[in-house]
């Protein structure tokens, strides 16, 4: 079992300040949905913790390991899998190798293990080793950003919008892996503009508002009580 743990977490961007005061844990096995309208610092929140935007106070552990402050390597090599909003696939690159690529910090053959696992999640990517990323569906392209993601093993995974553009039978599948991935052990954060399928799969939920939470339960509060998310989309 693994705990992830955001305390008190502070991000400024452009001059303001986008996560204000943020604290909320993850726990293997568990997905947490974390919902809110545009602009209201999920995206942010997500390159913050990845190491990508600096963090401007509070802290971000694994295990009692602060990864806050760290370069994203140092954050991926420490269990966190952080699948960006709008995340591009190394389009000039086979999708053999974009994830050869995201093995490179295990054994080859951990790594091997790892794309074969990923081969077998989605059939597709198996069909396609040695075409160019670039030349497939926006579907295929997401099944291997995910894929990507789980190459690394991570311990957490920190899905943002991966839905964005996908024809919904694709979107089910998409959640259906990260389903099984829960049950399987993985701690999620899920992203979702399709609020009622994460709300379905989803063990927790966040409602954030302006870069603080307006809402923290269960899901089925949330499913319950429409009004919460609407006043939260509509501030
Ligand atoms: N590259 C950037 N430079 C400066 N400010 C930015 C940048 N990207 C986003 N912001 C600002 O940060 C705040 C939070 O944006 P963010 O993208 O994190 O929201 P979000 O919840 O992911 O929204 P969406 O649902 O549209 O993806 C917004 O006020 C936004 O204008
Ligand atoms: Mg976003």
């Amino acid at each position: 079992m693994s705990t992830f743990t955001v305390s008190n977490l502070s991000v400024g961007r452009g001059g303001k300040q986008v996560i204000d005061d943020l604290s909320f844990t993850l726990q293997s096995g568990r997905i947490t949905a974390l919902l809110g309208p545009n602009g209201a610092g999920k995206s942010s929140l997500v390159l913050a913790i990845a190491g990508v935007l600096p963090v401007a106070s509070g802290r971000v552990e694994i295990d009692g390991q602060v990864v806050s402050g760290q370069s994203p390597e140092i954050v991926r090599a420490a269990g966190i899998a952080a699948v960006p909003e709008g995340h591009r696939v190394l389009s000039g690159l086979s999708v053999e190798d974009n994830l050869q690529a995201a093995g490179f910090q295990q054994s080859a053959a951990d790594a091997a293990k790892a794309v074969d696992e990923a081969y077998a999640i989605f059939p597709e990517l198996a069909e396609r080793k040695k075409q160019r990323a670039g030349s497939m569906s926006g579907g295929q392209q997401q099944m291997l950003a995910l894929g990507q993601g789980l190459v690394a093993r991570p311990k957490f995974i920190l899905a943002d919008e991966m839905s964005l553009g996908l024809a919904p039978l694709i979107v089910k599948r998409l959640m259906a892996v990260l389903s099984r991935l829960a049950a399987q052990g993985t701690g999620i954060l899920l992203i979702e503009q399709f609020t009622a399928l994460a709300l379905k799969e989803a063990h927790d939920a966040h409602v954030l508002s302006r870069g603080r939470f307006s809402f923290s339960g269960s899901p089925e509060i949330l499913r319950q009580n429409p009004d919460i998310l609407h006043k939260a989309y509509l501030a």
